[in-house]
């Protein structure tokens, strides 16, 4: 199998080869042409997440990301319209946008000075004169991609012939709107975000997300970082949660069952890191089922989210994943906050973030050693293969797909499905 790998013969049933119902092969980090593959066959044909429309404010509003490697920006046009834009001027190709995001009129080439508007309709060309009637400005704009939302959660596709978003998400619609509950009925806003970048490749992170397995572990130093109580509530390898496979290769993990709905058993005692907070709204005139309901929130929820190929709705944050190369992958960690809420609760909450999501956080950098060091083990022993049958025994079908206990490699098993029907199909 590994020659066919390195002749870059790609059929479908090599492709189906490498992945099997417990295990995949090693290549797939390693392999530098299987992920040229995965740029065309699922950056290229899926539905990708590009933004959360709290991102994109206002009228003029933008930010730049990419698909795969190609970049696009997203911006919302005066009539508050969102469109994902190559970020590829049409004359000889260079980026019309470098900034993450900010606010504008119009995209100005910085090469010639081509200028587009921001539904990315080509507005001016400086000097045209030598152009005589060889341009139709119509027929240059920045090239647009098919735009869906669901919740306020904006993806792109490459694909005019995939389904409608609303079919591809399927049963993790329900978990996004379960989600979306700590907004404590204020809208959820994307504060802001910090990008770096692992030597790992992409599919490492994307299994991370629903790994409960190497939470004791991996985050040893965040557990001691927190009180008895916390660090009791983060002891759930063995507790009653579960993975489930929601089809198309998205999957929830269930860490905390009886956080899965904020809004439910209120009443339930205010845990001791919460108790200030709780005052704290108390003495700003906040009614008690509205402190506790923001407190709730404020925690996230019990669940992470893996919506298949790039987004992780993750307890309280959204992480976005981007290749670069088979062997380096950027991550976007982005914290969520109240819009209009309480500027206490929207602290903490902040605060919560960095204790673990931060660059200097008790959990990311320990996760990312433990991805760093997959990557390196994958170049030893090509043949063999990653193991991925954990839970297996104790799968059981459900209405929405499969379900497992919850440190079950269920999610990466229903991710690498999904792997192999982009890969392989014809
Ligand atoms: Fe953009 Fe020339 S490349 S104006
Ligand atoms: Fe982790």
């Amino acid at each position: 199998m590994s020659n066919y790998v390195k002749n870059n013969l790609f059929s479908s049933e090599v492709i189906r080869d490498l992945v099997q119902d417990d295990r995949v092969h090693t290549s797939l980090y390693t392999d530098e042409a299987l992920f040229q593959e995965e740029l065309k066959r699922i950056f290229s044909q899926t539905w990708v997440w590009v933004a959360h429309e709290s991102e994109l404010p206002e009228a003029g509003s933008y930010k730049t990301i990419t698909i795969g490697n190609q970049p696009v920006i997203v911006t919302r046009d005066r009539k508050k319209e969102i469109h994902v834009l190559l970020n590829r001027c049409r004359h000889r190709a260079a980026t019309v946008c470098e900034l993450h995001k900010g606010k504008t009129n119009s995209f100005v080439c910085p090469y010639h000075g081509w200028s587009y508007g921001l539904d990315g309709s080509l507005r001016a060309i400086p000097h045209p004169d030598s152009y005589g009637d060889c341009i139709n400005k119509d027929e240059l704009p920045l090239v647009r991609l098919r735009t869906e939302q669901y919740q306020g959660m904006v993806f792109a596709t490459f694909n005019n012939d995939i389904e409608p978003l609303n079919d591809f998400l399927g049963p993790a619609k329900k978990w996004i709107d379960l989600f979306m509950k700590q907004g404590a009925g204020y809208p959820i806003k994307v504060l802001g975000e910090h990008r770096f970048r692992f030597p790992g490749n992409w599919k490492i992170q994307l299994e991370n997300t629903t790994d409960a397995y190497h939470f004791p572990l991996v985050h040893k130093s965040f557990l001691s970082s927190v009180d008895n109580q916390t660090e009791e509530q983060f002891d759930f390898v063995e507790g009653a949660g579960f993975v489930e496979d929601l089809g198309n290769g998205h999957s929830v993990m269930v860490m905390m069952p009886q956080l899965v709905d904020l809004e439910e058993d209120l009443e339930r005692e205010i845990p001791g890191r919460f108790e200030a907070l709780a005052e704290a709204l108390r003495s700003e005139g906040h009614e008690e089922s509205s402190v506790r309901k923001i407190v709730r929130a404020v925690g996230g929820t019990g669940f992470n989210l893996n919506i298949f190929p790039n987004i992780a709705c993750s307890m309280s944050f959204f992480r976005v994943l981007q290749p670069i190369s088979v062997k380096e992958t950027e991550i976007h960690h982005c914290a969520i906050v109240m819009d209009g809420g309480p500027d206490i609760a929207n602290q903490y909450r902040v605060r919560l973030h960095e204790h673990f999501q931060g660059p200097l956080g008790f959990g990311t950098p320990d996760d990312s050693e433990a991805w760093e060091r997959v990557q390196k083990g994958a170049y030893a022993g090509k043949d063999l293969w990653i193991m991925l049958n954990r839970g297996l025994p104790n799968e059981v079908k459900t209405p929405d797909g499969l379900k497992s206990d919850v440190s079950a490699e269920t999610g990466m098993r229903a991710a690498y499905r999904q792997w192999k029907k982009l890969m392989s199909a014809e």
